[in-house]
């Protein structure tokens, strides 16, 4: 039998309930009924302190990354997202791009390169990509305006490059702040489901 691919979903919206918490929800659960073992974490029930651009993490060559000398939850979800194969990175936009705490998460990832005093730019320390990743994100505005107009998708998939994640699929949902609490459309739906299965099978985009 298969080792299961292990899917972590990262979820950047600060409402739990909401599009893309539901969304992520979709994709996870057509990734178990395929086999992935999957698991979700609400960056909004962590504590993720601003990095204070003390560059520590980055000073020490090699692959590891960078120890952060702040004391919070970032060094646990790290270690999550080693043990991942896959990832889901999920953010509404806001003011034209991520959260602020999908925003917040991405700065902490700095300590994935390697960034001594006197190097004028960051260096990944581990270039390739090991791992899969699916992003998800949604706008009150319609899809094609928002991707045009906000860079909500080019974040994600920065961060999931950072992560050694190469990605494999987008998910974006436009014209999400109808209602108040809006329910996903047949198509999205179908399309997440889509999109959980093909982490699940690992395959290529
Ligand atoms: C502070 C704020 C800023 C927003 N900025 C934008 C924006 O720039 N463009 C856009 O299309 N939607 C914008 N929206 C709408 C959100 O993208 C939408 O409500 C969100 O995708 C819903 O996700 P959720 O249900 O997970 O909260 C904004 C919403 C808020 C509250």
């Amino acid at each position: 039998m298969n080792t299961p691919v292990n899917i972590l979903a990262i979820v950047g919206s600060y409402r739990k309930g909401g599009i893309i918490e539901r969304a992520v929800d979709e994709i996870l659960a057509s990734a178990r009924e395929a086999g992935a073992l999957t698991r979700k974490i609400t960056l909004l029930d962590k504590h993720l302190a601003f990095c204070t651009n003390c560059r520590s993490c980055t000073q020490v060559a090699g692959d590891n990354y960078g120890v952060c000398i702040l004391d919070d939850d970032m060094g646990g979800l790290l270690q999550e997202i080693e043990r991942a194969d896959a990832l889901v990175l999920a953010s509404p936009m806001n003011a034209g791009t991520v959260t602020a705490l999908m925003k917040t998460f991405i700065e902490r990832l700095v300590c994935t390169a390697y960034w001594p005093w006197g190097s004028p730019a960051p260096k990944a320390r581990r270039p390739g990509k090991s791992k899969r990743a699916l992003l998800v994100a949604s706008s009150a505005a319609p899809g094609m305006i928002a991707r045009l107009t906000g860079d909500v998708t080019k974040r994600l998939k920065s961060a999931a490059t950072m992560l050694g994640a190469e990605t494999v699929g987008t998910l974006f949902i436009g014209l999400a702040a109808q209602q108040q609490h809006q329910e996903l459309n047949k198509k999205t739906i179908h399309k997440a489901r889509k999109l959980g299965r093909k982490l699940a099978a690992g395959k290529a985009a």
